[in-house]
């Protein structure tokens, strides 16, 4: 029997209304923005490889287990949590779990929303036609001049979250559900166009090449964990915004089913960026570790020598800005379903807290790619060598939070629920593909993360 809980926050309106919004979470600049300058930075085929396994056998299995928590618990993960570990009859201190998901999500929300203003920045100067003709060197000279500006950086930033806090305000399901309609299919033909002009660039295939051949001499202990941590990163895992959409999962919904959709989706946009991305870094001699700045580079290469540039050049960051949003949204969904849930706030008050405490958080990263990019706090720790507050912050999140919070969701999911409960969730009897599941969820999970972290501070 599933439970007969109803969420106070409302239901998606069906299950495909899930898959979009949890689409709209799960693709964002992570796909777009993170994925081509990480796997650039960490050399390429290796690592892709690496992250596409960890989709596999960690990610979608994760994906099924949040999901599943969350409509059982039908309440922001943190009280989630709460209900669900006094039903299961184990420790109370498991709703930390949620605690430390909506941490995470401010944190991640405080970097994504200056990330994102600079795709708003980029839609005007896309749309005005600075890229037109410009060489690989203008391209460069117009990103710095904004990175280097905090005031701009500072204006784009406040205009995204108070973008994302509207609607967040409105509530999940009126607007958002709409716009991911439209929104994704768009996107995902626009990364066809920019594959066409890349497979025409001359350097398609070293760009295929670099992707898609892995040379495992290229890749470090630490590269693995950036591949495992953007697994959760770009699957939105491992802090509560799956988990908090799966509150809303109408009770008839496949949850298998959804996860492996919402998974596929994710990866091939990551891909599909990454075909975009590569030929043009090539074809014009740039280096593929370019860094955060790789897609504002490369990209109005390409848009500033097609024909109809300024136009496609807006469009596409036009769709950047809307991923971005509707995964933005999701950051800081499981913190104010919790504020309405018990702080006795609405929907308005709640969004407009939670965002002031996040804009405030952003400007740490607003500040570091200027008048802070000599600040490396945490230098004399190997790991964090050299990196800014901005580096820390994605490093911290990414790399530790997820992968930290992914494994307290499996080891919960998969050792102290009674396997009655998860089964009855899933709904997908108990035959090979539940079995599969928890074995991944029960084993794999735990140990691939532990062993990782262990690499990483050079236990083993
Ligand atoms: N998955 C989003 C992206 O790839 C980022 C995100 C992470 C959203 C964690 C929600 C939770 O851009």
């Amino acid at each position: 029997m599933t439970t007969e809980r109803v969420s106070i926050h409302g239901q998606w309106s069906s299950r495909l209304a899930f898959i979009l919004a949890a689409t709209g979470s799960a693709v964002g600049l992570g796909n777009i923005w993170k994925f081509p300058y990480i796997a650039g930075e960490n050399g390429g085929g290796a690592f892709v490889l690496v992250y596409l396994m960890c989709i596999a056998v960690i990610g979608i299995p994760i994906m099924m287990a949040e999901v599943m928590l969350g409509r059982r618990g039908r309440q922001s993960p943190i009280n989630t949590m709460r209900t669900l570990a006094s039903e299961e009859g184990v420790s109370r201190h498991w709703q930390w779990l949620g605690w430390a998901g909506v941490l995470a999500g401010f944190l991640i929300l405080s970097y994504y929303s200056v990330i994102a203003g600079w795709a708003l920045a980029y839609v005007f100067r896309a749309g005005s036609g600075l890229f037109t003709g410009q060489t690989a060197d203008g391209i460069q000279s117009i990103f710095t001049s904004l990175t280097s500006d905090p005031e701009r950086l500072l204006a784009w930033h406040t205009l995204f979250m108070v973008m994302t806090m509207v609607v967040v305000a409105r509530g999940v399901r009126s607007g958002l559900e709409t716009a991911v309609r439209l929104l994704m299919p768009a996107l995902f033909v626009l990364l066809l166009v920019l594959v066409g002009y890349a497979w025409n660039s001359g350097a398609f295939e070293q760009g295929i090449e670099f992707l898609f051949t892995p040379d495992f001499s290229k890749i470090t202990a630490d590269g693995v964990l950036i591949a495992m941590g953007h697994a959760f990163f770009t699957l939105s895992l491992g802090m509560g915004a799956i988990m908090v959409y799966g509150s809303y999962l109408p009770d008839n919904a496949s949850i298998a089913k959804t996860s492996i959709a919402v998974s596929l989706m994710d990866t091939l946009v990551a891909l599909l960026a990454g075909m975009a991305i590569f030929p043009i870094v090539f074809a014009n001699g740039l280096e593929p570790g370019l860094g955060a700045g790789l897609i504002f580079t490369t990209l109005p290469i390409a848009f500033g020598h097609m024909d109809g540039g300024a136009f496609f050049g807006m469009l596409f960051f036009i769709l950047l800005v809307f991923a971005a949003w509707t995964s933005a949204i999701s950051l800081i969904e499981p913190a104010v379903a919790w504020m309405v849930e018990n702080m006795g706030l609405n929907r308005i008050h709640a969004s407009v807290l939670a965002g002031v405490v996040t804009w405030l958080v952003g400007l740490l990263t607003v500040f570091s790619f200027n008048i802070w990019s000599d600040v490396t706090p945490l230098s004399g720790i190997p790991i964090f060598h050299d990196k800014t507050i901005f580096d820390l912050l994605d490093y911290l999140t990414a790399n530790i939070m997820l992968p930290l919070g992914g494994l307290l969701i499996a080891v919960f999911a998969a050792w102290q629920m009674r396997k009655s409960s998860s089964a009855d969730e899933l709904a997908m009897g108990e035959g090979f593909f539940y079995t599969l599941w928890r074995f991944l969820v029960r084993y794999i999970t735990p140990l691939a993360v532990v062993i990782v972290f262990l690499h990483v501070i050079d236990i083993i």
